[in-house]
């Protein structure tokens, strides 16, 4: 008698046990079983269910028919009695105990290596941080975006009239470099805002920041090759160059943003340079035009590119967006990233490169293998989003609604920290860096574990350095939070700190 589990629909419930059952050898290969009514009335099944169980015993070669008397059997050959027998001890278990095929190749055991290296000194569980809902009521996580204010019933709009009259090819696969209508749209808001001399041509669409600076370093890098970061610096791009075995050479960074280097005499090139000139990562300041045109001279001179990460600059409080480097870029060095996950929402995963003209062809093909272009749905309406001006609309609603939490933020610290506390970065973005006077790094250790059981999610400076400073900060993002959460807050976590 066959023996079902009880989970399931039962057809499934008869093809494991007639699956146990032959792989186990109770039923011999060439054995025949009965046909689909008899099985159906002894199972107590309709004859369907039956039906479909032996369809799928007989689409996986567990059953054969034989044409004539014998009808429906037990294939006749079968492998190995060994190869059957380790097969049906593990059914069910899938527990992936053999760790042979585990060895990983240099590329994979790197990216390993990096992401786990930078989640662990953010003090997040391993890798698993963006999935896990915070616990934390007043997260100060750097990085999030105002979910607040993002339009969803307009998006909502948008994505299902676009779903609505999808043609034929825009559920096909789509150009690998992106939609042109999104292209186009976003060209003409680089032209008119931020003077990048761009059209959809020299536009690449990405899955946000981090598909950039992946494709970046997998078509630029070798290992070895020496690659400039700011330091401080964002850790995404660290990871993305550490993961294709990059040297990585820190530039401090001061009041006027990355402190540019000398023309490399001796050492090997530096073969690209990342750089946040419009609100440096973490410390929010701005590279003023002298340090731009240095380091796109700097670039020309040894030959390097440079990548401009222009993740939040659409946030300006105190006047309008600054213009862009590749904006100044007249020999074809910077490439341009931009993302909409601090505009609209990270999950979006959309943002764009503007490439000089000669990598357009590699970043295409790259793209192409590496997952044939991003969704094609989400891009036309963030195209109709943008073209109909309610993107614009969108970005004047939240600077408005930024700027006040930003000034909560900031007046918060003033009150709760008064001179102890060195504000810095505040004119834009959606973070800012409190720097703490007459505290060692090593003083902040085990203030996480305080202001975390005080609600409070910190974020301290160090682990966007890779030599921590001696100076203490903490890097403080607002957007998802209200202004009076956001006093709350800094109230437990200087309560914490003391
Ligand atoms: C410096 C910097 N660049 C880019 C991003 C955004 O990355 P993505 O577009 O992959 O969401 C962030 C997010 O925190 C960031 O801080």
């Amino acid at each position: 008698m066959l023996q079902l589990d009880g989970t399931g629909p039962r057809y499934q419930q008869i093809y494991r046990a007639f699956r146990s059952e032959i792989l186990t050898r109770t039923l011999r290969p060439g054995e025949r079983v009965p046909s689909t009514r008899v099985l159906a009335n002894l199972l107590k099944v309709s004859r369907n269910t039956a039906v479909m169980a032996y369809e799928q015993l007989l689409a996986e070669g567990f059953l054969e028919t034989r044409i004539g008397a014998a009808g429906t059997v037990v294939a006749p050959v079968l492998p190995s009695d060994s190869l059957y027998f380790s097969y049906s001890e593990s059914l069910g278990r899938q527990q992936h105990t053999v760790r042979t095929n585990a060895r990983l190749a240099g590329a994979g055991e790197r990216m390993l290596k990096a992401a786990r290296a930078v989640s662990s000194s953010l003090e997040l569980p391993s890798l698993s941080w963006e999935l896990t809902p915070s616990r934390i009521p007043y997260d100060f996580r750097p990085g999030r975006a105002a979910f607040a204010d993002v339009p969803y019933a307009l998006w909502c709009r948008l994505l299902g009239s676009r779903a609505r009259r999808a043609s034929m090819r825009d559920l096909d696969y789509g150009p690998p470099a992106g939609r042109w209508e999104l292209r186009e749209a976003i060209g003409a808001r680089l032209r008119r805002l931020r003077g990048i001399d761009v059209g959809p041509e020299r536009i690449l669409i990405v899955n946000g920041t981090q598909q950039a600076l992946d494709l970046i370093s997998r078509i630029l890098l070798n290992p070895d090759d020496r690659v400039l970061i700011e330091e401080p610096h964002y850790t995404g791009a660290r990871c993305a160059f550490m993961s294709v075995g990059a040297e990585l050479v820190r530039c401090a960074v001061d009041d006027n943003g990355i402190q540019i280097p000398k023309a490399s005499t001796g050492k090997r090139p530096v073969r690209l340079a990342y750089v946040t000139p419009s609100h440096q990562f973490p410390t929010g300041v701005v590279l003023p035009i002298a340090r731009r045109l240095e380091l796109l001279d700097w670039a020309s001179r040894t030959g390097a590119f440079i990548v401009e990460d222009d993740y939040d600059s659409e946030y300006r409080y105190d006047g309008p967006p600054l213009q862009a480097l590749a904006g100044l870029d007249a020999e074809g060095r910077v490439i341009y990233v931009g993302t909409f996950s601090k505009i609209l929402f990270p999950a979006l995963r959309l943002g764009y490169l503007v490439l000089p003209k000669a990598l357009v062809e590699p970043f295409a093909a790259a793209k192409a293998t590496g997952d044939t272009g991003t969704a094609a749905l989400e891009q036309l309406a963030l195209a109709d989003f943008i073209s109909t001006g309610q993107f614009d609309r969108h970005l004047r609603r939240t600077n408005i609604s930024n700027a006040a939490r930003r000034r909560a933020l900031v007046e918060a610290v003033r009150k709760e920290f008064g001179e102890r506390a060195e504000v810095c970065g505040a004119n834009a973005g959606l973070h800012l860096l409190v720097w703490l006077k007459g505290r060692s790094g090593g003083m902040i250790k085990d203030a996480h574990g305080k202001a975390e059981k005080a609600g409070v999610g910190l974020y301290t400076v160090d682990s966007f350095y890779l030599k921590p400073p001696k100076r203490t900060g903490v890097v403080l993002g607002y957007a998802p939070l209200r202004e009076r959460e956001i006093r709350e807050g800094i109230h437990r976590l200087a309560a914490a700190l003391t």
